[in-house]
């Protein structure tokens, strides 16, 4: 579509150089039904597995469909095969251990040494790096007892990726969804390229490492409507999505969230974190009002919403008719105009006059490629214009960007030179700009 798109991908898509031994874990979770898609996403690229499956693994999928897509026979006690000791042997063999999924009971016991079955055994003895997919309620994930051994496995090194939002279990919707396979292999095999496991072509990893607790994070969402009348505005595409991961990823981190949104859908924000405090706006007065109102004690403010940047000079108090009607002679629609004024740049105002001193302003520009120049030349004209510390550039386009689709991002400094770049889903792309604004605030 554009250079954005080919060079952001063409980083993301490098694959390892050599065929890799992967010992791939599965918990007892509703999401094991998943384990058979990320076996065979990682057999297609070469990699030997073999899948060490708790007991409570088997009561979500049968042993047969594992060894039937790993082309080996699954383990999963520590006595199976006593002679062999087993778990040794697999936690030797393996270059990575992939557990997808891990469940809240899997965390707890890894966090606590535990080795009462192969799995665990396999992951206590194990050399190799460990990458656990976690799959649980919404409660359960943002309980404290699991946020403690999240934070201290990743402190011991082990990756946990984090969860995608989306609808679990049940009638419920809330974080603690397993990502979907293609995201967990290549998470996994990221890990594996990173320069301590061998690798030096290592991929821009998007593992959020900042804290942002005791910080306050406001995020404005969505599009913006200018009325012309009492049945009509002057409005964009803009879902809310973006907005809604990066509040989402700013949680997962400890911040304490205020979404502005401006027409974001009641099922996007029904899926938020409880803890987001959501107000409203719906015009870009409005929303630069709300926004500047929920600063003053912000640390950070992200400015994802899609702001219209005119108005109508003028609403009407009443519908506006077709008027005047065609004259007979004249059997053509008469055209019609609509008078417009500017609206405020509410991200300029916040680098010009911050509401709180300090606070880290980041930006997004939607752009697309024209006879003046690419999406990177427009968006880093916008960087220096606008002055922010952090400009996200999104290509948009028909199938990028805008709505339920993956997103690719370039981050530029405010003189507009690049400091990062990332694809994937807009919660991985979130919590990219998560870990770059906590970064800032840190001063690191
Ligand atoms: N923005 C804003 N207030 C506006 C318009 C935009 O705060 N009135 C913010 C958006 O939230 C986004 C950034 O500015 O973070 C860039 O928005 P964009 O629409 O890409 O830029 P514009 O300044 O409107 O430039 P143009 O439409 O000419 O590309």
């Amino acid at each position: 579509m554009d250079e954005l798109h080919t060079a952001v991908s063409g980083r993301a898509a490098t694959a390892p150089r050599a065929p890799r031994r992967v010992v791939v874990g599965v918990a007892g979770s509703i999401a094991a039904y998943k384990a058979p898609f990320v076996i065979r996403l990682l057999r297609q690229a070469g990699h030997e597995v073999k899948v060490v499956a708790t007991e409570s693994a088997l009561r979500f999928i049968g042993a047969p469909a594992l060894a039937a897509v790993s082309g080996q026979t699954v383990s999963t006690g520590v006595f199976d095969d006593p002679a062999a000791v087993e778990h040794v042997a697999v936690a030797e063999w393996a270059e990575l251990v992939l557990v997808a999924p891990a469940s809240a009971d899997l965390l707890a016991r890894v966090r606590a040494g535990r080795a009462d079955d192969l799995l665990t055994a396999t992951i206590l003895a194990t050399e190799a790096p460990v990458v656990l997919a976690p799959a649980m309620h919404t409660q359960m994930w943002l309980n404290p007892a699991t946020r403690d051994n999240v934070s201290v496995l990743r402190g011991r090194g082990l990756t946990v990726i984090e969860p995608d939002s989306g609808p679990l279990t049940g009638k419920d919707s809330g974080v603690g969804r397993m990502p979907e396979p293609e995201q967990i292999v290549s998470r996994a095999l990221a890990v594996l390229r990173q320069p301590e496991h061998g690798d030096h072509d290592a991929v821009a990893s998007t593992e959020v490492t900042g804290s942002l607790e005791g910080r306050h994070v406001v995020v404005s969402a969505g599009g913006t409507r200018e009325p012309i009348d009492p049945v009509r505005y002057l409005g964009n595409r803009s879902s809310g999505r973006q907005g809604c991961a990066l509040a989402t990823a700013a949680v997962e981190q400890g911040a304490r969230v205020t979404l502005v949104q401006a027409h974001v859908a009641s099922d996007l924000l029904d899926a938020l974190p409880p803890s987001v405090s959501v107000v409203s706006a719906s015009t870009a007065r409005e929303m630069l009002h709300v926004v500047r109102e929920a600063a003053r004690d912000a640390d950070a403010v992200i400015m994802s919403a899609a702001v219209a940047d005119y108005r109508p000079v003028t609403v009407a108090a009443t519908k506006i008719k077709k008027h005047p009607p065609s004259a007979p002679d004249h059997p053509g629609e008469p055209s019609t105009s609509i008078q417009l004024t500017s609206n405020p740049d509410i991200l300029a105002g916040l680098v010009k006059d911050p509401p709180r001193a300090g606070q880290i302003v980041v930006g997004f520009a939607a752009e697309t490629g024209d006879g003046d120049g690419d999406v990177l030349f427009h968006g880093a004209a916008k960087a220096r214009r606008k002055g922010a510390h952090l400009l996200a550039v999104n290509a948009v386009g028909e199938d990028l960007g805008f709505g339920d689709v993956p997103n690719a991002i370039v981050v530029l400094d405010a003189q507009g030179a690049e400091v990062a770049r990332g694809q994937g889903s807009k919660l991985e792309v979130a919590r990219l700009l998560i870990r770059l604004t906590a970064d800032l605030m840190s001063g690191s």
